[in-house]
């Protein structure tokens, strides 16, 4: 008798869980979004290239390269480097610049280092360009980012823009899952309305939306967008965008970033829960959609968990066994990449564990805005 009862609690629990994901795959059916809202047109205007950099030296010059190599008209470009390193980073930079005519190099020097959204904050306010882009120096952009990105920009009601993952640098299949998934949601959030999440390696602001970031933000891109939607422009998602960033697939080497990362997302939608309700479809599904896959459903995920194990060892010694060898299987599966059809199921349930550690540390008080820099992950931007 028990034993029915906790497989019925797990059914139950997963319909609950899957309700909302089951509710936006219906309103994708009947969208069927596709590309940026925007109404895009061509454009040309100044731009300034905000790059923030902390110890940076080993890949800093190969990520110049690649801006000074962008399809756009350099003169009207300026790079606004914001560095807050102890390594020689700012003196490549101004040696790159040295003999260049087009970009414009502002390049401004920390004291001490306090964090990203500090940093970001005094870029944001040194860049003179009409379009300011963020993107962060161990990532790629596509050539044409700047040009796609002032398309959207010129579309009177989007102020903000973010691309696309088109590739992940050393293959990470778990990442790759997710980001397709989220590309998806992002599409149709982007037809409804707004979407909530930005991405460092490509942002794109319209300078005159540009507000200040809390200081202690560990979601900065999300942040700045979520406020320019709030300041009442819409915040959209271009897939047409492109740009790739490293990722691992071992469920250790994750947690890491992607815990902070969630963090800095939770943390965000708390803060600003006053806009739950508002702000046309972005605060009445946009929000409440990315509250439940990022605050609430973490839990129901893992009290699936805990309840399939008791069920099973309820059952039996040798039922537990088997549910919790499945679910260790799975993790070791899913972190090699070796799930085949069902690895994006498995890269979604990676993003909830690191949701729900998230909540568990916001809540015991950690979010502070600096980090260690993942030097692992840059091996692969060297040239
Ligand atoms: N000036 C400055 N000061 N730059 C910093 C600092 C700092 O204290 N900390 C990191 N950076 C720079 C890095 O040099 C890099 O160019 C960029 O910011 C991103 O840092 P990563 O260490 O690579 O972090 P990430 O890949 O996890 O960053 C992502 O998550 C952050 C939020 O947790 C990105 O999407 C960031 O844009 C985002 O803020
Ligand atoms: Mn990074």
């Amino acid at each position: 008798m028990r034993r029915r009862g906790y497989l019925a609690g797990a059914v139950g629990l997963l319909s609950l869980t899957g309700l909302p994901y089951l509710a936006y795959l219906g309103a994708y059916a009947l969208k069927r979004p596709h590309g940026s809202p925007a109404t895009k047109r061509p454009a040309e205007p100044t731009v300034s290239v905000v790059l923030p950099t902390y110890n940076e030296q080993r890949i800093v010059e190969s990520k110049l390269e690649e801006i000074v190599a962008l399809e756009y008209p350099l003169e009207k470009v300026e790079v606004v480097v914001v560095d807050s390193s102890d390594d020689r980073t700012p003196e490549l930079v101004e040696a790159f610049f040295r003999d260049l005519q087009a970009p414009t190099l502002t390049l401004i020097c920390e004291d001490e280092r306090r964090g990203l959204a500090p940093a970001l904050n005094e870029a944001y306010a040194a860049a003179s360009g009409e379009m300011v882009v963020k993107t962060d120096c161990d990532s790629r952009i596509d050539g044409n980012a700047l040009r796609e990105a002032a398309a959207n920009l010129a579309d009177p009601a989007v102020g903000a823009v973010t691309g696309r993952n088109a590739e992940v640098l050393g293959g990470s299949g778990v990442e790759r899952g997710y980001r397709d998934v989220q590309a998806l949601v992002q599409t149709l959030e982007s037809h409804l309305d707004s979407t909530l999440i930005f991405h460092g390696p490509f942002c794109a602001f319209e300078r005159e939306a540009i507000v200040p970031i809390d200081e202690d933000s560990i979601a900065d891109d999300s942040e700045l967008a979520l406020k320019i939607r709030k300041g009442g422009k819409r915040a959209v998602f271009d897939p047409a965008i492109e740009y790739k960033e490293a990722a691992h697939s071992g469920f250790a080497k994750r947690r890491k970033q992607k815990d902070r990362r969630a963090m800095g997302l939770v943390r965000l939608l708390w803060r600003q829960r006053d806009m739950l309700g508002g702000y046309g479809a972005y605060g009445r599904a946009v929000l409440p959609f990315n509250w439940w896959f990022m605050v609430v459903s973490p839990w129901l995920v893992v009290s699936l968990c805990g309840l399939l194990l008791v069920g099973g060892l309820l059952a039996g010694l040798l039922p537990g066994l088997v549910v919790l060898a499945g679910g260790l299987l799975t993790v070791l599966l899913g972190s090699r990449d070796a799930l085949g059809p069902l690895q994006p199921l498995y890269a979604v349930f990676d993003t909830q564990v690191s949701l729900f550690r998230a909540g568990l540390r916001l809540l015991g008080g950690e979010g502070d805005g600096t980090w260690e820099v993942d030097l692992e992950l840059r091996e692969v931007y060297d040239d």
